[in-house]
């Protein structure tokens, strides 16, 4: 019988509510605790999806007859639930993508040109930014001659207003942030982050996706311009994501793929039209499907509540790190505990964090071990890699012992010889 941590805040049957963890399925006896990579999905997400299937089945935006206008209706709906869930002001300035991968993508695609990003510029970043929001600016920093400026995490794994003020000189044009690290969990302070970006004019992107999961994110009270999350680490289905924007950055942005769906009128003998709302982002089918499984799961958190699922979440992640502290070689890496946000990140000294995970593997945990999509992170830190326990609503006080207990028992040289010690992504 799994206690939740927090009976107060969840209720003790939360896990009924995911098809994962039901006798016999794969979560029955299992600590899942890598909900940074992906989540498990609540039955009413999975309903959801299965009965648009069913029952509202047609592309939309193109067909005049009533099923297709009920399927249409189905993904603007969606849309204006994300838009409630994040605060936005308008439901054009929600563009559902493919997750926050194609969502930053398309930013670096498009904002480089219509902000003019050329020689001389400079786009910053932070030192703590996964992949997904720093190779794209690479990348446009390579292609326009720009430079990838760098505000530095602290000591405890986060950018403090200070460093990121440092680093915003006259050649910053655009700013990319992590709202939280994928790595350590640890929470930059956006919204000063961005008043500093905005007293220079400097537009800010932000990576929501590990913070979403977490809480309530009012995209409006954190001054981001942009703000891009995937749908499958909050209890959505892989495949979809959001892109918001303001209204008057987004609109000003040439669409990233062309296709249908995307234009008002087409002559070959003159320039193409592109309609203006969110639909100039949404070439081609999009994932119908997917956006109402999304604004499901944000109804499901929604019905939890906000509060109660951050405080459900600290909790855990208090928990995790009050649980290991006792333990011999084992390490809390940054400060998670400060203002934590479903992830705690440790290293045992002197056994490789890809052996500590085959140990963990065998004692039914499943958690991510190594640089975790942001090596520059892991290099800047001075590591090989870290495990990752990361929190959801259906983790309990039993899963940390259970970690707690599996930690107490690993040794150096117990996995190597099945397991290569070499860095994994
Ligand atoms: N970005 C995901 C993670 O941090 C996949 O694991």
């Amino acid at each position: 019988m799994t206690t939740v941590i927090s009976p107060a805040t969840l209720p003790a049957a939360i896990r009924d509510d995911f098809p994962f963890f039901a006798p016999g399925a794969p979560g029955a006896a299992l600590s899942y605790l890598d909900n940074a990579a992906t989540t498990q999905k609540p039955r009413r997400m999975l309903e959801a999806m299965a009965d648009y299937y069913t029952h509202a089945n047609s592309n939309i935006g193109r067909g005049y007859y009533r099923l297709a206008m009920t399927s249409t209706d189905r993904f603007e709906r969606a849309r204006e639930t994300v838009r409630r869930t994040v605060g936005a002001r308008y439901a054009d300035e929600i563009v559902f993508t493919a997750g926050t991968t194609h969502a930053v993508n398309l930013l670096a695609a498009t904002l480089g040109a219509t902000r003019g990003i050329g020689p001389g510029d400079k786009v910053l970043v932070t030192g703590l930014e996964h992949n997904s929001n720093l190779l794209p600016w690479k990348e446009l920093c390579e292609g326009t001659g720009a430079e990838l400026a760098v505000a530095k995490a602290d000591a405890s794994g986060r950018v403090t207003p200070e460093a990121f003020e440092a680093a915003l000189d006259d050649r910053v044009r655009l700013a990319a942030v992590a709202h939280v690290s994928n790595v350590l969990g640890t929470v930059n302070p956006v919204r000063e982050l961005a008043a500093a970006a905005h007293r220079r004019g400097v537009p800010v992107v932000v990576d929501g996706a590990q913070a979403v999961p977490h809480g309530r994110v009012d995209v409006c009270d954190l001054g981001a311009d942009f703000y891009c999350f995937s749908g499958h680490k909050v209890y959505g289905p892989m495949g979809v994501g959001v892109l918001y924007g303001r209204r008057e950055l987004l609109h000003e942005l040439p669409p990233y793929q062309v296709g249908g769906g995307t234009v008002k009128g087409v002559r070959l003998d003159e320039p193409v039209r592109y309609v203006p709302g969110p639909a100039r982002w949404e070439a081609g089918t999009p994932h119908v499907a997917g956006a109402v499984g999304l604004a499901a799961a944000l109804d499901y958190l929604d019905d939890l509540g906000w509060d109660a699922v951050r405080d459900h979440g600290a909790a855990l992640v208090r928990a995790a790190a009050d649980a290991v502290a006792g333990l011999d070689r084992v390490r809390v890496v940054g400060d998670p505990v400060s203002r934590p946000s479903g992830i705690v990140s440790l290293v045992v000294d002197g056994i490789h964090p890809y052996d500590v995970g085959a140990h963990l593997d065998a004692n039914a945990v499943a958690v991510r071990c190594g640089v975790h999509c942001a090596s520059v992170f892991l290099d800047e830190l001075g590591l090989l890699g870290t495990v990752r326990l990361s929190f959801g609503v259906y983790n309990t006080e039993d899963d940390v012992e259970r970690v707690r207990a599996a930690l107490a028992t690993v040794r150096p040289g117990q996995w190597t010889a099945e397991h290569p010690t070499t860095r994994f992504l």
